[in-house]
Protein backbone atom coordinates (compact mmCIF):
# COMPACT_ATOMS: atom_id res chain seq x y z
CA UNK A 1 0.00 0.00 0.00
CA UNK A 2 1.49 3.07 -1.11
CA UNK A 3 1.00 6.22 0.67
CA UNK A 4 -1.01 9.71 -1.06
CA UNK A 5 1.47 12.36 -1.39
CA UNK A 6 -0.12 15.42 -1.89
CA UNK A 7 0.89 18.82 -0.94
CA UNK A 8 -1.43 21.71 0.13
CA UNK A 9 0.57 25.28 -0.43
CA UNK A 10 -2.09 26.95 2.69
CA UNK A 11 -1.29 24.20 5.97
CA UNK A 12 -4.12 24.39 8.19
CA UNK A 13 -1.21 25.17 10.97
CA UNK A 14 1.90 25.35 11.22
CA UNK A 15 4.84 26.36 14.00
CA UNK A 16 7.28 28.80 13.93
CA UNK A 17 9.75 28.95 16.71
CA UNK A 18 7.92 29.36 19.79
CA UNK A 19 4.78 30.67 17.84
CA UNK A 20 1.75 28.64 16.36
CA UNK A 21 0.25 30.14 13.18
CA UNK A 22 -3.39 29.03 11.90
CA UNK A 23 -5.32 29.46 8.91
CA UNK A 24 -8.19 31.02 9.49
CA UNK A 25 -10.82 29.01 8.14
CA UNK A 26 -14.06 31.95 9.09
CA UNK A 27 -12.17 34.01 6.07
CA UNK A 28 -12.29 30.79 4.04
CA UNK A 29 -12.48 30.76 0.67
CA UNK A 30 -12.17 34.48 0.38
CA UNK A 31 -9.22 35.02 2.04
CA UNK A 32 -5.99 33.45 2.97
CA UNK A 33 -5.40 34.55 6.23
CA UNK A 34 -2.94 33.26 9.30
CA UNK A 35 -3.96 33.77 13.06
CA UNK A 36 -0.78 33.90 15.63
CA UNK A 37 -1.08 31.61 18.60
CA UNK A 38 1.56 31.99 21.47
CA UNK A 39 -0.89 30.78 24.40
CA UNK A 40 -3.29 27.89 25.65
CA UNK A 41 -5.60 30.89 26.27
CA UNK A 42 -5.42 31.77 22.26
CA UNK A 43 -5.33 28.50 21.35
CA UNK A 44 -8.57 27.71 23.21
CA UNK A 45 -10.63 31.01 21.59
CA UNK A 46 -9.43 29.77 18.25
CA UNK A 47 -10.74 26.26 18.63
CA UNK A 48 -13.86 27.24 20.38
CA UNK A 49 -14.59 30.17 17.54
CA UNK A 50 -14.29 27.80 14.90
CA UNK A 51 -11.48 29.37 13.05
CA UNK A 52 -9.83 26.09 13.18
CA UNK A 53 -11.63 22.91 13.18
CA UNK A 54 -12.45 19.30 12.05
CA UNK A 55 -11.53 16.24 14.73
CA UNK A 56 -7.95 15.84 14.02
CA UNK A 57 -7.14 19.15 13.87
CA UNK A 58 -8.65 20.27 17.06
CA UNK A 59 -6.78 17.52 18.21
CA UNK A 60 -3.33 18.94 17.04
CA UNK A 61 -4.00 22.38 17.89
CA UNK A 62 -4.94 21.79 21.40
CA UNK A 63 -1.31 19.70 21.72
CA UNK A 64 0.25 22.90 20.52
CA UNK A 65 -2.42 24.78 23.05
CA UNK A 66 -1.39 22.49 25.73
CA UNK A 67 2.75 23.15 25.24
CA UNK A 68 2.06 26.81 24.27
CA UNK A 69 0.81 26.98 28.03
CA UNK A 70 4.39 25.72 29.54
CA UNK A 71 5.80 29.03 28.15
CA UNK A 72 4.21 30.62 30.53
CA UNK A 73 4.38 28.19 33.45
CA UNK A 74 5.69 24.21 34.23
CA UNK A 75 3.39 24.04 37.34
CA UNK A 76 1.41 20.70 37.28
CA UNK A 77 -1.42 23.09 38.61
CA UNK A 78 -1.00 25.31 35.31
CA UNK A 79 -0.70 22.59 32.77
CA UNK A 80 -3.87 20.97 34.34
CA UNK A 81 -5.92 24.27 34.25
CA UNK A 82 -4.32 24.48 30.76
CA UNK A 83 -5.69 21.19 29.45
CA UNK A 84 -9.07 21.78 30.85
CA UNK A 85 -9.75 25.18 29.23
CA UNK A 86 -8.79 23.14 26.06
CA UNK A 87 -11.09 20.54 26.43
CA UNK A 88 -13.90 22.96 27.16
CA UNK A 89 -14.03 24.59 23.54
CA UNK A 90 -15.87 21.21 21.71
CA UNK A 91 -16.92 18.51 23.62
CA UNK A 92 -18.52 15.53 20.52
CA UNK A 93 -14.45 15.65 18.71
CA UNK A 94 -12.71 13.03 20.77
CA UNK A 95 -9.31 13.94 19.34
CA UNK A 96 -9.04 16.69 21.79
CA UNK A 97 -8.97 14.62 24.52
CA UNK A 98 -6.49 11.85 23.19
CA UNK A 99 -4.10 15.03 22.17
CA UNK A 100 -4.15 16.17 25.85
CA UNK A 101 -4.06 13.16 27.37
CA UNK A 102 -1.26 12.26 25.03
CA UNK A 103 1.00 15.57 25.90
CA UNK A 104 0.21 15.37 29.62
CA UNK A 105 1.97 12.45 29.65
CA UNK A 106 4.57 13.75 27.69
CA UNK A 107 4.76 16.20 30.52
CA UNK A 108 5.63 13.68 33.16
CA UNK A 109 8.26 12.27 30.76
CA UNK A 110 9.67 15.42 30.33
CA UNK A 111 9.86 17.09 33.75
CA UNK A 112 12.55 19.70 34.19
CA UNK A 113 14.20 22.99 33.00
CA UNK A 114 13.01 22.15 28.69
CA UNK A 115 9.60 21.33 28.80
CA UNK A 116 8.55 24.11 26.93
CA UNK A 117 10.55 23.43 23.85
CA UNK A 118 10.01 19.49 24.81
CA UNK A 119 6.19 19.96 24.63
CA UNK A 120 6.52 22.00 21.57
CA UNK A 121 8.52 18.87 19.87
CA UNK A 122 5.48 16.38 20.78
CA UNK A 123 2.99 18.44 19.74
CA UNK A 124 5.11 18.56 16.46
CA UNK A 125 5.11 15.15 16.55
CA UNK A 126 1.28 14.47 16.79
CA UNK A 127 0.88 16.83 13.79
CA UNK A 128 3.58 14.72 11.48
CA UNK A 129 1.27 11.58 12.81
CA UNK A 130 -1.70 13.24 11.99
CA UNK A 131 -0.03 13.57 8.12
CA UNK A 132 1.16 10.15 7.88
CA UNK A 133 -2.53 8.54 9.27
CA UNK A 134 -3.84 10.98 6.25
CA UNK A 135 -1.94 9.52 3.66
CA UNK A 136 -2.39 5.82 5.10
CA UNK A 137 -6.46 6.35 4.90
CA UNK A 138 -6.04 7.64 1.57
CA UNK A 139 -4.97 5.27 0.16
CA UNK A 140 -6.76 2.18 1.84
CA UNK A 141 -9.83 3.91 1.12
CA UNK A 142 -8.89 4.88 -2.33
CA UNK A 143 -9.14 1.24 -2.73
CA UNK A 144 -12.93 1.08 -1.88
CA UNK A 145 -13.85 2.86 -4.85
CA UNK A 146 -14.40 1.98 -8.45
CA UNK A 147 -13.81 3.69 -11.70
CA UNK A 148 -15.86 6.65 -13.09
CA UNK A 149 -17.76 7.06 -9.45
CA UNK A 150 -20.08 9.78 -8.39
CA UNK A 151 -19.42 9.99 -4.84
CA UNK A 152 -21.23 12.20 -2.28
CA UNK A 153 -19.42 13.83 1.20
CA UNK A 154 -20.95 16.03 3.86
CA UNK A 155 -19.32 18.54 6.02
CA UNK A 156 -15.69 19.05 5.60
CA UNK A 157 -13.36 16.25 5.80
CA UNK A 158 -10.99 17.67 3.32
CA UNK A 159 -7.08 18.74 4.32
CA UNK A 160 -8.61 21.48 6.21
CA UNK A 161 -10.09 19.42 8.73
CA UNK A 162 -6.66 18.09 9.23
CA UNK A 163 -2.93 18.32 9.05
CA UNK A 164 -2.36 16.54 6.17
CA UNK A 165 -4.55 15.29 3.15
CA UNK A 166 -8.00 14.99 4.80
CA UNK A 167 -9.66 12.13 5.95
CA UNK A 168 -12.87 11.51 3.50
CA UNK A 169 -11.99 13.54 1.12
CA UNK A 170 -8.51 12.64 1.40
CA UNK A 171 -9.77 9.48 -0.15
CA UNK A 172 -11.49 11.08 -3.18
CA UNK A 173 -8.36 13.18 -3.98
CA UNK A 174 -6.09 10.20 -3.72
CA UNK A 175 -8.94 8.20 -5.68
CA UNK A 176 -9.23 11.12 -8.30
CA UNK A 177 -5.55 11.01 -9.22
CA UNK A 178 -5.61 7.47 -9.68
CA UNK A 179 -8.70 8.65 -12.41
CA UNK A 180 -11.40 6.62 -10.47
CA UNK A 181 -13.47 9.58 -9.78
CA UNK A 182 -15.91 11.22 -12.23
CA UNK A 183 -17.82 13.45 -9.74
CA UNK A 184 -18.02 14.89 -6.12
CA UNK A 185 -21.34 16.48 -4.59
CA UNK A 186 -21.01 18.23 -1.30
CA UNK A 187 -23.40 19.24 1.14
CA UNK A 188 -23.26 22.70 1.82
CA UNK A 189 -24.07 21.82 5.59
CA UNK A 190 -25.67 24.04 7.36
CA UNK A 191 -24.90 26.59 9.45
CA UNK A 192 -21.52 26.74 9.38
CA UNK A 193 -21.25 25.67 5.45
CA UNK A 194 -18.31 24.05 5.90
CA UNK A 195 -19.09 22.04 2.93
CA UNK A 196 -19.58 25.29 0.30
CA UNK A 197 -16.96 26.67 1.77
CA UNK A 198 -14.39 24.37 2.52
CA UNK A 199 -15.45 21.25 1.08
CA UNK A 200 -15.82 23.52 -2.18
CA UNK A 201 -12.91 25.22 -2.37
CA UNK A 202 -10.83 22.08 -1.76
CA UNK A 203 -11.96 20.07 -4.79
CA UNK A 204 -11.85 23.40 -6.94
CA UNK A 205 -8.01 23.96 -6.14
CA UNK A 206 -7.51 19.82 -7.17
CA UNK A 207 -9.78 20.48 -10.08
CA UNK A 208 -11.76 17.64 -9.10
CA UNK A 209 -15.21 17.90 -10.86
CA UNK A 210 -17.75 18.92 -7.80
CA UNK A 211 -21.01 20.15 -7.34
CA UNK A 212 -22.68 21.83 -4.18
CA UNK A 213 -25.90 20.41 -2.61
CA UNK A 214 -28.12 21.73 -0.38
CA UNK A 215 -28.68 19.22 2.75
CA UNK A 216 -32.30 18.17 1.93
CA UNK A 217 -31.26 17.69 -2.04
CA UNK A 218 -29.32 13.77 -0.89
CA UNK A 219 -31.84 11.53 -1.52
CA UNK A 220 -33.36 13.19 -4.56
CA UNK A 221 -29.90 12.67 -6.30
CA UNK A 222 -29.58 9.08 -5.05
CA UNK A 223 -32.78 8.60 -5.98
CA UNK A 224 -32.40 10.02 -9.42
CA UNK A 225 -28.96 9.85 -10.49
CA UNK A 226 -26.31 6.87 -10.27
CA UNK A 227 -24.44 7.22 -6.56
CA UNK A 228 -21.53 5.28 -5.85
CA UNK A 229 -20.93 5.78 -2.18
CA UNK A 230 -20.97 8.86 0.61
CA UNK A 231 -17.66 9.03 2.33
CA UNK A 232 -17.49 11.14 5.39
CA UNK A 233 -15.30 11.76 8.32
CA UNK A 234 -16.38 11.65 12.04
CA UNK A 235 -15.59 13.34 15.44
CA UNK A 236 -16.01 10.00 17.85
CA UNK A 237 -16.61 6.56 17.29
CA UNK A 238 -17.69 4.25 20.03
CA UNK A 239 -16.56 0.87 20.83
CA UNK A 240 -19.03 -0.18 18.88
CA UNK A 241 -18.39 1.94 15.64
CA UNK A 242 -21.96 3.99 16.47
CA UNK A 243 -20.42 7.22 14.84
CA UNK A 244 -21.08 10.89 15.79
CA UNK A 245 -20.52 13.11 13.01
CA UNK A 246 -21.48 16.85 11.54
CA UNK A 247 -25.29 17.26 12.01
CA UNK A 248 -26.64 15.60 8.86
CA UNK A 249 -24.78 12.52 8.31
CA UNK A 250 -27.35 10.50 9.97
CA UNK A 251 -30.01 11.57 7.55
CA UNK A 252 -27.76 10.97 4.59
CA UNK A 253 -26.94 7.77 5.91
CA UNK A 254 -30.19 6.48 6.02
CA UNK A 255 -30.87 7.62 2.69
CA UNK A 256 -27.63 5.91 1.60
CA UNK A 257 -28.97 2.66 3.10
CA UNK A 258 -32.65 3.13 1.45
CA UNK A 259 -30.52 3.62 -2.15
CA UNK A 260 -28.71 0.53 -1.45
CA UNK A 261 -25.46 3.47 -1.98
CA UNK A 262 -22.28 2.14 0.16
CA UNK A 263 -21.73 4.75 3.27
CA UNK A 264 -18.00 5.00 4.37
CA UNK A 265 -17.05 6.46 7.44
CA UNK A 266 -12.96 7.65 7.01
CA UNK A 267 -11.23 8.43 10.68
CA UNK A 268 -7.68 8.19 12.35
CA UNK A 269 -7.57 5.47 15.84
CA UNK A 270 -7.39 8.55 17.45
CA UNK A 271 -11.34 9.47 16.77
CA UNK A 272 -12.09 5.85 18.15
CA UNK A 273 -13.20 6.21 22.18
CA UNK A 274 -13.11 3.01 23.34
CA UNK A 275 -14.14 3.90 27.07
CA UNK A 276 -17.85 4.24 25.51
CA UNK A 277 -20.20 1.04 24.70
CA UNK A 278 -22.13 3.03 22.24
CA UNK A 279 -23.60 5.92 20.67
CA UNK A 280 -26.08 7.20 23.19
CA UNK A 281 -23.43 8.11 25.13
CA UNK A 282 -21.78 11.14 23.28
CA UNK A 283 -21.89 14.07 24.49
CA UNK A 284 -23.48 16.19 21.18
CA UNK A 285 -22.17 20.00 21.05
CA UNK A 286 -24.87 22.14 21.45
CA UNK A 287 -23.83 25.64 19.95
CA UNK A 288 -26.48 28.89 19.67
CA UNK A 289 -29.20 29.07 17.78
CA UNK A 290 -27.55 32.36 16.24
CA UNK A 291 -25.69 30.43 14.04
CA UNK A 292 -29.08 28.68 12.37
CA UNK A 293 -31.50 31.86 12.57
CA UNK A 294 -28.25 33.83 10.91
CA UNK A 295 -26.47 33.23 7.13
CA UNK A 296 -23.40 35.37 6.74
CA UNK A 297 -24.80 38.42 9.47
CA UNK A 298 -28.50 38.40 7.88
CA UNK A 299 -31.24 37.09 9.69
CA UNK A 300 -33.44 34.17 7.76
CA UNK A 301 -36.50 33.81 10.45
CA UNK A 302 -38.90 36.18 11.76
CA UNK A 303 -37.57 37.89 14.77
CA UNK A 304 -38.05 36.54 17.74
CA UNK A 305 -37.71 32.58 15.97
CA UNK A 306 -36.50 30.21 18.47
CA UNK A 307 -34.37 27.40 16.74
CA UNK A 308 -32.07 24.20 17.44
CA UNK A 309 -28.46 23.68 17.19
CA UNK A 310 -27.09 20.49 17.65
CA UNK A 311 -23.96 20.95 15.62
CA UNK A 312 -23.61 16.68 15.37
CA UNK A 313 -25.53 13.45 15.32
CA UNK A 314 -24.96 9.97 15.43
CA UNK A 315 -25.31 7.13 12.72
CA UNK A 316 -25.76 3.67 14.31
CA UNK A 317 -22.99 1.03 13.12
CA UNK A 318 -25.56 -0.96 10.98
CA UNK A 319 -25.93 1.96 8.61
CA UNK A 320 -22.30 1.83 7.84
CA UNK A 321 -20.64 -0.07 5.23
CA UNK A 322 -16.99 0.31 6.67
CA UNK A 323 -15.12 2.38 8.54
CA UNK A 324 -11.44 3.23 7.02
CA UNK A 325 -8.27 3.84 9.43
CA UNK A 326 -4.84 4.43 9.56
CA UNK A 327 -4.66 0.77 10.91
CA UNK A 328 -6.97 -0.83 8.08
CA UNK A 329 -10.36 -0.99 7.22
CA UNK A 330 -13.39 -1.94 9.71
CA UNK A 331 -15.78 -4.11 7.76
CA UNK A 332 -18.49 -5.14 8.83
CA UNK A 333 -18.59 -1.95 11.67
CA UNK A 334 -18.70 -3.78 14.56
CA UNK A 335 -17.26 -4.05 18.18
CA UNK A 336 -15.50 -7.00 17.05
CA UNK A 337 -14.01 -5.41 13.80
CA UNK A 338 -13.14 -2.36 15.79
CA UNK A 339 -11.34 -4.07 18.49
CA UNK A 340 -9.59 -6.40 15.92
CA UNK A 341 -8.18 -3.57 13.41
CA UNK A 342 -7.78 -0.68 16.40
CA UNK A 343 -5.25 -3.74 17.78
CA UNK A 344 -2.63 -2.73 14.71
CA UNK A 345 -0.03 -0.75 14.92
CA UNK A 346 -0.13 2.06 12.20
O1 LIG B 1 -17.87 21.54 13.55
P1 LIG B 1 -16.72 21.04 12.73
O2 LIG B 1 -16.51 21.79 11.47
O3 LIG B 1 -15.46 20.93 13.57
O4 LIG B 1 -17.15 19.57 12.34
C1 LIG B 1 -16.31 18.82 11.51
C2 LIG B 1 -16.86 17.51 11.12
O5 LIG B 1 -17.93 17.12 11.53
C3 LIG B 1 -16.00 16.65 10.26
O6 LIG B 1 -16.77 15.87 9.41
C4 LIG B 1 -15.19 15.75 11.19
O7 LIG B 1 -14.49 16.49 12.14
C5 LIG B 1 -14.27 14.87 10.47
S1 LIG B 1 -12.98 15.78 9.81
C6 LIG B 1 -11.73 14.90 9.26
Amino acid sequence: MKPATIRDPHPTIRRKGAVVEVLDQLALPGRIVYRRCDSAEKMATLIRTMVLRGAPLIGVAAAYGYALAAKKSSSPLALKRAAARLLATRPTAVNLRWGLERMSRAAQRYKGPRLFENLMREADAIRKEDIAANARMAAFGAKLIKKNSTIITHCNAGYLATAGVGTAVGVVRHAFRRGKIKMVYADETRPYLQGSRLTMWELMQDKIPCALLTDGMAAHIMKTEKIDAVFVGADRIAANADTANKIGTYGLAIAARAHKVPFYVVAPASTFDMRIKNGDAIPIEERSITEVLNIAGHSIAPRGADARHPAFDVTPARLITAIVTDRGIVKPANRRQVKAVLRRTA
